[in-house]
């Protein structure tokens, strides 16, 4: 099974790479070469992953197999969308998980680490964008209790996509420590 943890700065480049190519498998067949060409330049490159690894306004875990890197997720925080109420918002900005370990419980471990890094920070509410034509992330969303409250515009190139806004409250009672020692260990601090 994967081990999860924090990024670090070696992560950068294998996170760049899991990065792009597990955003071009989930919307290549949906979008223009152009569109995802330029949004991947924009968005994925050691240089640009090394920058929010070390932004201390985000929170990137990686799980690692065997080496090589397959899922990540990043925090950020933030001012969130108008449809958000909370006073302390938290965004999952990216849960991407490599297709051969989809269906797996790997997300869900990666969701319950965000979730409990999140209101460790002091959260009160966390919210997400996901494309409309994401129903498999949608369906994961709901498990966990998202709920949609708005959309938000989301530009993959030159194409201005529809994201819905999905949220939820985080309660402080849920078990924070258990769940991030149990998955990131000493690396969470
Ligand atoms: C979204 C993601 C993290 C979810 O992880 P996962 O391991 O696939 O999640 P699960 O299999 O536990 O849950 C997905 C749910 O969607 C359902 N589902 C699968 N395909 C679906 C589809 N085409 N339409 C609707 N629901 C679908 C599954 O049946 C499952 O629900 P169930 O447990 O009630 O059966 C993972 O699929 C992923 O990384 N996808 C690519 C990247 C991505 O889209 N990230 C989110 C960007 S916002």
């Amino acid at each position: 099974m994967p081990v999860l943890r924090a990024a670090n700065r070696d992560d950068a480049k294998a996170l760049a790479h899991l990065a792009e190519s597990t955003f071009r498998d989930t919307f290549a067949a949906s979008n223009s070469t152009a569109n995802m060409d330029a949004h991947c330049l924009a968005s994925y490159g050691e240089a640009l992953q090394a920058r929010e690894i070390a932004d201390t306004s985000m929170r990137t875990f990686v799980a690692e197999h065997d080496g090589d890197l397959a899922a990540y997720a990043q925090l950020r925080f933030g001012p969130a969308p108008a449809c958000v109420r909370a006073d302390h918002p938290g965004e999952i900005l990216r849960l991407y998980v490599h297709r051969d370990w989809h269906g797996r419980g790997l997300a869900q471990r990666l969701m319950d680490t965000c979730l409990a890094a999140l209101r460790d920070h002091g959260a009160d509410v966390v919210w997400l964008g996901v494309w409309e034509h994401n129903p498999r992330a949608i369906a994961f969303y709901r498990k966990f209790d998202f709920t949609e409250v708005g959309d938000h515009v989301f530009p993959v190139g030159d194409d201005p996509q529809r994201d819905i806004v999905m949220m939820r409250i985080l309660r402080s009672s849920e078990p924070n420590d258990q769940v991030l020692k149990r998955e990131v260990g000493a690396h969470h601090a």
